[in-house]
């Protein structure tokens, strides 16, 4: 078999789509495997993010072809009167990515203004996108509640989502790993996208072009490509837009322009050049805050990986515990209690098994459950602070690898950045 639908392995691709989401449609197949995902520098890595979404990077870069970025301008659009820290920040945060297992062999690792592309695909892209769109964005109204000592009031910070949409449409990414909060963001990305698409991927003679294109696949490969093309929009098979998209994909001999247009006429619309992308849940509310509330530097509970054993352990030793449990005697219930939820991330269930009874019983004390975790954590972190740490003693290494991470996405960024100049008319 020569192609075969998604999910299911098939001869030209072994990566098949492990995580918890199925990846249902993404638009085109070359993005099916990209991953783009973005961080923002506006302060220390902590271990919410390490737990949440670094260690996801880390699995799928060896599964998907991964961009990885630091989202500085992102970071401007709320700490616009910080700029001065962010530079900092994006080494400190490059060198814990590296420390803690990111690999700039397979992924590439790049910091968002040093791809100017990203800047001029957002511009176009506001042109076509209605302000109710953005306005309706539950972060936008959100985030200026939750820090009311900051003007979000601008135009930068309205624009937000949309630079995230530019961020991932650029690179044509299929997947993108997000929090929950940000699953607006890849909705939008996908409206505005499929608008994109249909203002400029409409040609005058698309259907005579596309029929061209058919053509050029061979004859065996015409006749599948027609056939699943019925087989979808009589039938409505929806599988066969999977094994159809296979198949373009596997064509080695045609031109960008004529993929983009067969994939377009396969579903029946005109040529996809920004396909939509697909969000992949990551479970942020898997690291609980310092307070048992979700790990944020806005809260104020977070260690951050840069945390030394010391500071490790007075953080958690300060940790609230169950407010009935005043004296070691006291039976405490750790459904109750901050400290059991680090349980769940970090002890195995012969621990917890000892704790859970420990506590209703009043036969352990707080202190003795806590060192558990101050175990745990400083276990997990030193390995990488020791690497952060050779990193740091030579600063070139992080800046070369950011150098060629950038160097290549935007070579990504600058063809499509042609191929949307060029849909739109702006090639003088
Ligand atoms: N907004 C994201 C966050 O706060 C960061 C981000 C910027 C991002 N651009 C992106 C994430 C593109 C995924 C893809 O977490
Ligand atoms: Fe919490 Fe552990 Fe104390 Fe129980 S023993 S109250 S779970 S810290």
């Amino acid at each position: 078999m020569e192609f075969s639908p998604f999910g299911r392995p098939c001869e030209f691709s072994s990566r098949g789509a492990k995580y918890t989401r199925r990846i249902s449609l993404p638009t085109s197949t070359t993005s099916k495997h990209r991953v783009v995902s973005g961080m923002r520098p506006t302060g220390r890595l902590h271990l919410g993010q390490y737990h949440g979404v670094l260690k996801n990077w880390i699995q799928l870069q060896h599964e998907y072809e991964c961009f990885l970025f630091v989202a500085d301008w992102h970071a401007l659009t709320t700490h616009y009167e910080e700029s001065d820290k962010i530079n900092d920040l994006v080494y400190a945060m490059v060198t814990d990515w590296l420390a803690a297992g990111v690999n700039p062999g397979s992924a590439k690792i790049f910091v968002q203004s040093r791809v100017p592309q990203h800047a001029e695909l957002h511009l176009l892209l506001s042109m076509i996108t209605p302000l109710g769109w953005l306005e309706r964005v539950p972060s936008f109204k959100d985030q200026q509640q939750k820090l009311p000592d900051r003007d979000l009031s601008t135009y930068g910070f309205l624009g937000y989502p949309l630079l995230q949409s530019a961020d991932i449409l650029m690179y044509k990414a299929g997947i993108v790993p997000v929090g929950e909060d940000q699953v607006a963001h890849i909705e939008l990305t996908r409206e505005v996208a499929r608008r994109f698409n249909h203002i400029y991927g409409s040609e005058k003679d698309f259907v005579n072009k596309a029929e061209d294109a058919i053509k050029k696949m061979g004859k065996k490969n015409s006749k599948v490509y027609r056939d699943l093309r019925k087989r979808f929009q009589e039938q409505g098979e929806h599988e066969a837009v999977d094994v159809g998209r296979a198949l373009i994909e596997s064509q080695q001999n045609i031109t960008r322009g004529d993929r983009e247009r067969l994939y377009g006429y396969l579903e029946g619309g005109g040529r996809i050049i920004l396909p939509e992308p697909e969000e992949m849940l990551t479970d942020a509310a898997k690291m609980p805050g310092l307070d048992g509330q979700k790990m944020s530097k806005s809260y104020n509970n977070t260690i951050t990986l840069r945390d030394t054993p010391k500071e490790i352990e007075k953080k958690i030793k300060k940790m609230p515990t169950d407010p009935a449990r005043i004296r070691k005697t006291d039976a405490g219930d750790p459904e109750k209690c901050a400290v059991w939820k680090w349980h769940q991330v970090y002890s195995d269930d012969s621990i917890k098994n000892s704790v859970k009874e420990g506590c209703r019983s009043a036969s352990i004390g707080c202190i003795e459950c806590k060192q558990h975790i101050i175990n745990a954590v400083v276990e997990e972190l030193v390995p990488i602070q020791d690497r952060a740490k050779e990193y740091m003693k030579d600063t070139s290494i992080v800046k070369s690898i950011i150098a060629e991470g950038c160097d290549a996405a935007r070579d990504i960024a600058e063809e499509t950045m042609e191929e949307v100049r060029q849909a739109m008319g702006l090639m003088y």
